[in-house]
């Protein structure tokens, strides 16, 4: 599914050199790398306040905490998504009311709000899925009415712009994560949190270090969740790159439309048009009920393929007593039985895919195994 070797040999004197001055300098915790890194990518998103910390989880559950809300407050968030944001809401004792997304695009709609509302309702959280923005502009223009706040989940669009604005500066809040699969990926865990709002961003800075702004003196309850400088050096090195390796990702989805789009039984991902599509997945819909077939017969051509995502939320064990459902969810169940992601990442080339996709045509050309 991923190269991540190959991508660090294109650069790896750079990589090795940052890690080294890291341990040079033996600076592993707030070290100038980690400030370094925070100030290029508020200049990357154009955005005045960043705040690094552990993991993408963690920058959506301190997000949350920074809104200060009560127990039994509703935060709504799609019923088709990873884990994460639905997650730290309920272990903030808040309550997930799920919103179904759009078949063609994956993403929460902004009409499925009005009905999702209710006095309890404080936050949305658009998780902007494989690559490409959610309809950010009506999504804020509702939010703003009933004066609710928006914390935008960047983790898989980091550098996609929502009619020229980066995901993640549009809502009061953006969260993102660097794990290493990530667009922008660290070598081990790491994450950020954006807003243009100095007040929040005081407020984020002083949650994620145990709630405190001077040593010692804890104002609110926080936890300990920091960037390590080794994760910052190697981010601040591949933050250079990240617009080429977007350009990369994009290149080889077109590549993969030109040869799948027009086979019956398939369809492949569609970019809106008002957002720029940075491609961290690359996901067809499989109809007629044969996506775990297909699955299978690339497996055993040694074709790797995921499902992202095999169970929408309200049919997760940890959460199906949790979350309150705001209408059907049946786009989010139908996608589960669909989805299938190819391989996707910067080191792909026109031949590995033209492998990938001769064997998914032969698939489509030859009947049902039943
Ligand atoms: C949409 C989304 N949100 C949040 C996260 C959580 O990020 P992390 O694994 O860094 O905690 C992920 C990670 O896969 C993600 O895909």
């Amino acid at each position: 599914m991923l190269d991540l070797k190959n991508q660090y040999l294109k650069i790896k004197n750079q990589i090795d050199a940052a890690i080294a001055e890291v341990i040079e300098s033996s600076a592993f915790i707030n070290g100038k790398q980690v400030s370094d890194f925070t100030e290029h990518l508020s200049d990357y998103l154009n955005v005045p306040y960043v705040i690094p910390c552990a993991n993408g989880t963690d920058a959506l559950q301190i997000a949350l905490m920074a809104l200060c809300l009560a127990p039994g407050d509703e935060v709504i968030v799609p019923a088709f998504t990873y884990a994460a944001p639905v997650e730290v809401i309920g272990l903030l004792g808040l309550v997930p009311v799920l919103v179904d997304v759009a078949p063609e695009h994956f993403n929460m709609l902004p009409q499925t709000l009005d009905r999702a509302y209710s006095p309890r309702t404080r936050a949305v959280i658009p998780v902007h899925l494989f690559g490409q923005c959610a309809a950010m502009g009506p999504i804020m223009e509702w939010a703003k009415k009933r004066r609710v706040y928006v914390v935008e989940d960047v983790a898989q669009s980091l550098g996609a712009k929502y009619k020229g604005e980066r995901a993640g500066t549009v809502g009061d809040i953006g969260c993102t994560s660097f794990f290493p699969t990530k667009n922008l990926g660290c070598f081990g865990d790491g994450g950020a949190i954006m807003t243009k709002d100095a007040r929040l961003a005081e407020k984020i800075k002083m949650i994620a270090q145990h709630g405190q702004r001077e040593k010692y003196v804890h104002e609110v309850l926080g936890c300990n969740s920091r960037l390590d400088t080794l994760q910052a050096a190697i981010l601040d090195v591949k933050l250079k790159y990240l617009d080429d390796y977007e350009r990369a990702r994009y290149r080889a989805a077109q590549r993969y439309t030109e040869d799948l789009q027009g086979i019956e039984g398939l369809i492949c991902p569609v970019q809106e048009s008002y957002t720029t599509h940075v491609f961290h997945q690359y996901t067809l819909r499989i109809l007629n009920g044969r996506r775990d077939e297909l699955k299978r017969r690339l497996a055993a051509s040694g074709i790797p393929t995921m499902v992202y995502y095999p169970l929408p939320v309200h049919r997760q064990p940890a959460f199906c007593s949790l979350v309150r459902r705001a209408g059907s969810l049946e786009v989010s169940e139908q996608l589960c039985g669909e989805v299938l992601s190819l391989p996707m990442h910067t080191e792909l080339t026109p031949q590995m895919q033209k492998i990938i996709t001769a064997e998914i045509c032969r698939f489509f050309s030859t009947p049902p195994q039943l």
